[in-house]
């Protein structure tokens, strides 16, 4: 009975993984290092621009190290719309020229690293705690390793912030929907990026005897500047993918909320303390409220939305910020590991959603199978007792 089961298994699982690589590309993805700048380092401060085409829209997308704090921005504009960036003679880039109106515009950017003295040890960032804020405007960005093709565009970058450490981050984008290989497994699209920080090092302000260090995002979006990004904690289905993790935040921009056609960020309140992910080396994650500010001065999104304005007919946009924050109370604080990565993903639309996998299928299917045929066997035999009781007794095989 079992073999067979586990053979038409095994069969839908082939099926499943042909139609999978059947489908293909959600969308047709260009990826280009520092676009229309020949002169530029390629392994310095760079500037990738993704552009990544379906049959109803086109997202641009900016990943720019070029102005010390990282910022990944996203453009909405029609199939057909194109951009051509121009640079300075000093190797900035000074204009952002779409060839048409676009239709949204979303972004973030990590301004400030924010350490607090967790005297309390109440593990996330309370913004009573004394705490310094390190601007990332002194940081340079070194390319360390990159896949630029039209199947994948990675990016590996070590930011080098002097005696205050060292900030790793990697981009990926994928044009079909994907699992992320390291935990917790989030899942991105080919309209969301999946970006992974770690904190490597950072040196401890020697007045704090427990000092923990928290990420400062700010968020933009091209909605009225009055309209506010939201917060929603979601519960999934099930921690297969996250051992332990059942919540999943959700950040949506004023437009997402409104029409599911804006920006969100999306990730599980866990980081991790060591290089290798795992259960024992997982913590938590926390987020702040959402505050007003101001766009940074160093960085894209100054240009980037000056640029917009003028094409369209929009002159101001919505700019909150928000603390990410990392530990646990009792953990000996940020120097017991002096290590912190998380993950997340950010995207256009609508937040992917967790299924149910080929593995968890098999289960209820086993599950659900097995008292079927037991009750089916069950009813064999006693049919055949019957049928044996009219007819010469003959013996009763099963080769399976
Ligand atoms: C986009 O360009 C193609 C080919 O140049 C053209 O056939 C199509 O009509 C254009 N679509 C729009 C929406 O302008
Ligand atoms: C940190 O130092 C303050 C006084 O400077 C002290 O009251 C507090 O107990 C210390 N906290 C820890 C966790 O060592
Ligand atoms: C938001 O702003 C208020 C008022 O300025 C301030 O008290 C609060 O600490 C800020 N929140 C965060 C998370 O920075
Ligand atoms: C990506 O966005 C397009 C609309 O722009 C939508 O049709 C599509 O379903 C989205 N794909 C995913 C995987 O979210
Ligand atoms: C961090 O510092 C430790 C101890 O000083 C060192 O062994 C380790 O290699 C450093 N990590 C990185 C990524 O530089
Ligand atoms: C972390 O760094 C501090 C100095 O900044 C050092 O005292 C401590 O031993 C380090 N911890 C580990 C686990 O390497």
């Amino acid at each position: 009975m079992f073999p067979r089961i586990i053979k038409m298994n095994v069969r839908v699982f082939y099926l499943f993984i042909v139609l999978t690589y059947a489908n293909g590309q959600d969308r047709q993805m260009v990826s280009k290092l520092n676009m229309g700048c020949d002169r530029c380092d390629p392994k310095q401060n760079p500037l990738v621009y993704i552009r990544a085409q379906s049959s109803k829209d086109t997202i641009h997308q900016l990943w720019d190290f070029t102005d010390h704090v990282p910022a990944v921005v996203y453009a909405i504009g029609s199939p057909n719309s194109t951009l051509q960036i121009n640079w300075s003679p000093s190797l900035s880039p000074i204009l952002f020229n779409f060839s048409e109106p676009l239709f949204y515009s979303f972004s973030t950017a990590i301004e400030s690293i924010i350490e607090y003295d967790d005297i309390k040890d109440n593990a996330n960032y309370d913004p009573r705690c004394v705490s310094k804020i390190h601007p990332l405007d002194d940081m340079s960005w070194q390319l360390v390793d990159s896949i630029l093709t039209d199947k994948e565009a990675k990016v590996v970058l070590n930011g080098d912030g002097g005696k205050r450490g060292k900030i790793e981050m990697k981009l990926d984008l994928l044009p079909f929907e994907d699992y992320a290989t390291d935990l917790p497994h989030l899942i991105h699209t080919a309209n969301s990026t999946l970006i992974d920080i770690k904190l490597v090092n950072l040196t401890e302000s020697r007045d704090f005897n427990a000092s923990r260090f928290a990420l400062r995002f700010v968020m933009i979006g091209t909605d009225p500047p009055a309209d506010s990004w939201s917060m929603n904690m979601r519960k999934s289905l099930d921690d297969e993918h996250t051992p332990g993790v059942f919540e999943i935040i959700e950040i949506k921009s004023p437009e997402s909320i409104k029409s599911g056609n804006g920006g969100f960020m999306q990730f599980r309140p866990v980081a991790y303390t060591e290089a290798e992910r795992g259960v024992s080396s997982s913590t938590n994650a926390y987020i702040s409220s959402f505050n007003r500010t101001r766009i940074p001065r160093h960085s894209i999104l100054r240009q980037f939305y000056k640029d917009y304005f003028r094409q369209t007919d929009t002159h101001d946009v919505v700019q909150q910020d928000m603390v990410v924050s990392f530990g646990m109370a009792g953990d000996g604080f940020y120097r017991q590991h002096n290590f912190t990565s998380w993950s997340f993903n950010f995207g256009y639309g609508s937040p992917p959603l967790e299924g149910f996998s080929m593995f968890v299928v098999i289960i209820i299917s086993i599950g659900l199978g097995v008292p079927v045929l037991l009750t089916l066997s069950g009813i064999i035999y006693v049919l055949s007792r019957r049928c044996k009781q009219r007819n010469p007794p003959a013996r009763f095989t099963n080769d399976e």
